[in-house]
């Protein structure tokens, strides 16, 4: 870096400190330190998986959001007469036609996906990066080398999501109560399976999943992977059972092609939940007018001309401010933002990090006047303090995903915030961050229209175009 850089940096980092905000460490890039999105002081110790420190860490090695979709492919060094076919490929997920299936019409031949997969850059590994907002967050340790993601990879996993040929009677598939038309959950109050079956628990969103690692609503699986294989075998969801369902898959040549050079041991269970759960990694939304607003909290506090002295600042600061003009917050979610991240509401002790969800459990008494509560991690841990706990769900698009709570029993928002500004519901379990709000009228409104500025958008995704 020559001089006159290095000098202009320094003076930026020693207003930052002046600011109160996180100081870069001298690599030119100091506001993407500022994630304190999100994360207000009083909840800090909230969250152990995403951790401010740890989210500051993951933010600092990310590109930045303006630097948008790269799909340069990292080229090896090339030699003579020999195709070169890069070790990884960037991607920024959210964008491009990861999700669109390949491409053309109709059900898929199987030429169309043999010619698809001799394509070698369909098996490059990803190197994935998110879309601004969901980039404050971290991606579990490991998650992506256990199971790495590939164009081929995600399109088999679509395929498996949106096919009904793995439920036992040919009529449900994963997408029946996880539809991307129902915010990737369903409006019933709980999911309902063959034959018309229901279970007792609401769909929750299948979106944004590349940030957690412990599934279901009291996270009795600890990967997407081991999550994604039981609604087949579940009698109420898919009441199928694995055996049969690989049966089914192997002898659909359009499936079997795709196993055989994606996977090194073709069709299995293990890898119809590999596939699935890279599929699901991939559906992540982008900003929201909330994300805008709070990541141009800390540059609105610096002056301008220092920002147009910065050439990545300016165009970062230029990038935000288009996007909060494309989606404002208006006053009244502004109003809601401070109340939930506030010490006195303080939604934000469990809604917190880039999901606005610590992936913890926590008993708001959800259900537990029933006569036989649902108690939730209880059953998984055997831990008397985790009767009544379920995980904490995300905040992101949650406007599209009524009914709410474990249960579905509350129709609104407002009646989600209704739940705890009485205090949720009293029994021997209940959370002590949970107690009673005496919010007004108007600052119920104001919360619910804060969680409507969390939505993003979706992606594009093809939900037909299955192997025939
Ligand atoms: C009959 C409806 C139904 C079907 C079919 C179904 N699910 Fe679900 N899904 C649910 C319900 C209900 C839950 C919550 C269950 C619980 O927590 O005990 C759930 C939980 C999940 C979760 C956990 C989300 C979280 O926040 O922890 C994921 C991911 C998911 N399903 C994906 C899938 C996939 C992939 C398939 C297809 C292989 C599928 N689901 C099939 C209803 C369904
Ligand atoms: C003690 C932790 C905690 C606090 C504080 C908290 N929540 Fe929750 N929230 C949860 C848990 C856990 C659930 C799921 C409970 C269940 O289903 O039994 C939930 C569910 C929700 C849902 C339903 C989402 C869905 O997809 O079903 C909304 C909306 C919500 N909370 C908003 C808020 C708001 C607004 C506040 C502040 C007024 C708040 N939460 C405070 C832990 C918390």
């Amino acid at each position: 870096m020559n001089l006159l850089r290095a000098s202009q940096i320094l003076t930026l980092t020693a207003l930052f400190f002046v600011v109160g905000c996180n100081p870069g460490d001298g690599d030119g890039t100091p506001v993407d330190n500022d994630v304190s999105a999100h994360t207000p002081e009083s909840s800090v110790a909230a969250s152990d998986e995403h951790s401010p420190d740890e989210m500051i860490d993951k933010a600092a090695v990310e590109p930045t959001p303006t630097d948008s979709t790269k799909s340069e492919p990292k080229e090896e060094e090339p030699t003579e007469n020999t195709v070169t076919v890069p070790t990884s490929l960037e991607v920024k997920l959210g964008e491009g036609d990861l999700l669109t299936g390949i491409p053309g019409e109709g059900p898929l031949k199987l030429e169309t996906i043999e010619k698809w997969l001799a394509d070698s850059m369909n098996h490059v590994t990803l190197d994935v990066s998110l879309p601004m907002g969901l980039n404050v967050g971290k991606i579990p340790e490991g998650v992506l080398e256990d199971n790495p993601l590939t164009k081929a990879k995600i399109e088999l996993g679509r395929q498996l999501y949106f096919d009904t040929r793995l439920s036992s009677d040919n009529t449900i598939s994963c997408a029946s109560c996880h539809h991307p038309d129902k915010g990737y959950a369903f409006d019933s109050q709980f999911g309902i399976g063959v034959a018309g079956q229901e279970g007792g628990r609401n769909s929750p969103v299948s979106y944004n999943r590349i940030l957690t690692k412990e599934q279901f609503w009291d996270g009795r699986a600890d990967s997407l992977e081991a999550q994604a294989v039981g609604p087949i075998a579940n009698p109420i969801e898919m009441g199928n059972t694995h055996e049969q369902a690989v049966k089914t898959i192997a002898e659909i040549p359009g499936y079997k092609v795709q196993f055989d050079k994606v996977f090194d041991d073709g069709v299995n269970i293990d890898n119809v939940g590999k596939a699935i759960a890279a599929f699901e990694r991939a559906i992540v939304t982008g900003p929201s007018a909330d994300d805008y607003y709070e990541q141009l909290k800390p540059l609105k506090a610096l002056d301008e001309e220092i920002i147009a002295e910065e050439e990545d600042l300016k165009a970062k600061y230029d990038m935000l401010m288009a996007g909060a003009k494309e989606k404002p917050m208006s006053e009244s979610a502004i109003r809601g933002n401070k109340l939930f991240f506030s010490e006195r509401v303080n939604c934000a002790a469990c809604h917190v990090g880039a999901n606005l969800a610590d992936e913890k459990y926590h008993n708001i008494g959800i259900g537990m006047d029933a006569d036989e509560p649902d108690l939730g991690r209880f059953v998984v841990t055997g831990e008397e303090k985790d009767k009544g706990a379920f995980k904490t769900p995300t905040i992101r698009n949650v406007e599209f995903t009524a009914p709410y709570m474990h249960d579905g029993s509350l129709k609104t928002l407002e009646e989600t915030v209704q739940h705890y500004n009485k205090g949720g519901t009293p029994n021997p379990w209940l959370s002590d961050k949970i107690k009673k709000l005496e919010l007004t009228d108007q600052e119920v409104a104001d919360l619910v229209a804060f969680m409507k500025a969390c939505t993003g958008d979706f992606p594009n995704v093809e939900s037909g175009r299955l192997p025939e």
